[in-house]
């Protein structure tokens, strides 16, 4: 008899590098391509190239207010001229294997993968791959994201002690390689995992890396000599993979969300790919599942609530479907159909993801709750208008993967301080964003029973199976293709949001999209490679139909880029825009994406590695104030309450180690700890003389 590791030597399956993005539009719905290039068409602006164009665009749109109504154009920034809110040297590219921060700012790296939750150092000397499977639930997660620091009063989100607090934070995915003993010395790639020879994958490795996945919540103080640390709470928590979890809203108890785990479709199990985050005005955090399709797979028939999200046909992500000891927590993630009904097989497990999940992190005992109203797609994050005293709650959420689109939710209840809670979740109506050609732009309503959202094909020849609604559920589980059919405009990846605190205008990252075709030879951007950025104004208050958009920024090197009116210059070239934030003082933080597979190498290496830039939308300042380590991308932001520390996540460093430097150990990343296996981590940045970061 061969041993387990001889056998895992003889075979690999599975090889699915970032699993992320499918591509699963089919709808004849216009790209913002087209939408933009018709805009720029009619205002006649052509001759200057694209960049002209786009300096009109936001030229007049951020000072002048392109709303047609009085309120709107309140709402604009103030007139240019503006000192400032910048005041850091900011750094150049960087290739190194480190994070850099401007003259006079200090970091710490705080939290990292395998950190336990009872806290302690970072160690040096730390090895991943002895982590046990149960223990990584007890253990700080992998692949760090969104986050948020919730002043430990717990009263407000934004409010209360800059020193002590509850750090909440996602764990986006896992790279097996790094994982595993069994993995050490094989030729892996960054999205391989170790098999069996008999395809089966060993479930201590399964159960560990859905462990590693999920939701960390850390409190954390700053202790007497500045450094922060994770300190023992009984808040301290982790929700993984496997975490039981409640639907709740429209979707709760229909027929697609019938498992045999829970055969009245009102429970699941785990969290999986959580992006980006939000925080609701009521202080509870909300984790958004992204690319969630890639987990599952369906080697038989996918129906249409499958294959319009990427559920694959060959094979899931990391194969947890083909886990040896066929537990039921593994099996759930082969989705055919095999049994008589639904409430007897997992048919309907991929229907219990893609959704934005709740977690009250001051009350450890709670069960995160799925909010189905808020519609199941790729969820990168989700963002909150400043809630008003008797108004509607107000969000958007985008789509993250190519030719996706963007949403708005407005709660059908007002917003009540004293009495808000996540049932404003449960009721509203839900927007897909429709962007006109003339600078305007529509929420269109995906309310089953409405328009074309009805149980009969609009015509004879319109396919039935991706055009009929029977109930709100339906269209909720189905929002993409709802989404679809109602005429939304196709986007270039939607990444995060962010609200200006001071204008109420909202900024949205279009990360980059190489399919999208081209609608016109003279567009030099119908394929995306370095992304903008977009932002809106509402027509009226935050839950108006209409609203007016205007592009903001187009990243890419200085020949293929504009911010107000001029090119990128060297202390602002970036690509790949993902994460945005505002802080208190209305900075916006800039947080780049650059493929792993792509960057320092061709023409991405003028960029260097993954950055975050800071950016003053009024004066119109735009500063390099960061760079990462090699192979990870640089996402989630949060300052205190002060803005006196800042929060940065370290996402997949080392990822870009090819898989014949992994089989001989030479890792071209090791950040944080030099010459050992990289980890995802939380980098904390302050000042040396104390002031607001970014000032
Ligand atoms: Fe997880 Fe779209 O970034
Ligand atoms: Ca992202
Ligand atoms: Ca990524
Ligand atoms: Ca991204």
């Amino acid at each position: 008899m061969e041993s387990r590791i001889e056998q895992r030597t003889r075979t690999m399956i599975i090889d699915n590098l970032d699993g992320d993005e499918p591509l699963s539009n089919l709808s004849a719905n216009r790209d913002f391509d087209q939408v933009l290039q018709a805009r720029i068409s009619r205002r006649g602006v052509l001759k200057g190239g694209l960049g002209a164009s786009i300096a009109m665009l936001f030229g007049d749109a951020a000072h002048a207010g392109v709303g047609a109504d009085s309120s709107a154009k309140a709402m604009a920034p103030a007139a240019a001229g503006a000192a400032s809110k910048l005041g850091f040297t900011p750094v150049p590219i960087s290739s190194a294997d480190d994070v850099t921060v401007p003259p006079g700012y200090r970091t710490q790296v705080l939290a990292p993968w395998g950190t336990p939750l009872a806290g302690g150092d970072a160690d040096a000397a730390f090895d991943p791959t002895r982590i046990g499977a149960a223990d990584q639930a007890q253990r700080v997660g992998s692949h760090h994201d969104g986050m948020h620091f919730f002043p430990i009063e717990g009263q407000d989100p934004f409010h209360g002690s800059s020193s002590d607090g509850l750090l909440v934070m996602n764990h986006e995915y896992v790279e097996p390689r790094f994982m595993h003993a069994a993995a050490i010395g094989q030729a892996l790639t960054r999205g391989a995992v170790p098999a069996l020879i008999d395809g089966k994958r060993p479930a201590d490795e399964v159960m560990k890396e859905l462990n590693g996945h999920g939701v960390s919540i850390l409190r954390i103080q700053r202790q007497p000599d500045g450094a922060w640390d994770v300190v023992a709470d009984s808040r301290n928590r982790r929700i993984t993979g496997l975490t039981p979890m409640e639907m709740a809203g429209p979707a709760r108890g229909c027929d697609l969300l019938k498992t045999r785990y829970s055969p009245n479709g009102a429970r699941t199990r785990g969290t999986l790919n959580n992006c980006a985050h939000g925080v609701t005005p009521w202080n509870t955090y909300l984790t958004c599942e992204e690319n969630w399709a890639g987990y599952f797979v369906n080697r038989g028939s996918r129906p249409r609530e499958q294959w319009r999200y990427g559920v694959s046909t060959a094979s899931a992500r990391y194969a947890w479907d083909l886990a040896d000891n066929g537990a039921d927590d593994y099996v759930r993630f082969d989705v055919a159909a095999t049994a008589a009904q639904a409430s007897e097989d997992y048919r309907n497990e991929p229907n219990t993801f893609g959704w934005v999940v709740e977690i009250d992190p001051f009350k450890p005992d709670s069960t995160p709750v799925k909010r189905t109203a808020l519609g199941r797609f790729a969820h990168e994050g989700v963002v909150f208008q400043p809630a008003v005293e008797g108004k509607p709650v107000v969000c958007y959420s985008g789509d993250d993967a190519r030719n996706e689109y963007i949403y708005k939710f407005v709660s059908a209840q007002p917003f009540h301080k004293a009495t808000a809670g996540g049932h404003l979740l449960d009721h509203g109506t839900l927007y897909v964003a429709k962007f006109n050609d003339d600078g305007g732009g529509e929420w269109l309503p995906l309310v089953w029973g409405q328009g074309l959202l009805r149980p009969q094909p609009i015509n004879q020849v319109e396919d039935p199976d991706c055009s009929c609604f029977q109930s709100q559920a339906d269209v909720l589980v189905n929002t993409r293709l709802a989404a679809d059919r109602v005429g939304a405009t196709k986007m270039d990846r939607p990444e995060w949001g962010a609200v200006d605190p001071a204008t109420g205008l909202v900024y949205f990252t279009l990360t980059n999209n190489t399919s999208r075709k081209q609608a016109d030879a003279a567009n030099p951007r119908a394929n995306s490679r370095w992304g903008h950025i977009l932002r809106w104004k509402e027509a009226n208050d935050a839950a108006a139909l209409r609203f007016e958009w205007d592009i903001f920024l187009l990243s890419g090197p200085t020949e293929d880029s504009e911010f107000n009116g001029a090119k990128l210059d060297a202390k602002q070239i970036h690509n790949s825009p993902d994460g945005l934030w505002f802080d208190r003082d209305g900075r916006l933080w800039i947080q780049t994406d650059s493929s792993e597979s792509a960057m320092n190498s061709g023409d991405y290496a003028q960029f260097g590695n993954n950055q975050m830039l800071a950016c003053d939308p009024v004066s119109k300042d735009l500063r390099r104030f960061l760079t990462g380590p090699l192979g990870q991308e640089i996402t989630g932001v949060v300052s205190t309450p002060d803005g006196k520390t800042l929060f940065v996540n370290v996402q997949h460093p080392g990822a870009t180690t090819s898989k014949e430097q992994f089989a001989a150990g030479q890792l071209t990343g090791t950040w944080p700890n030099q010459g050992r296996y990289p980890r995802s981590a939380t980098v904390v940045i302050t000042r040396e003389d104390g002031g607001v970061v970014g000032g």
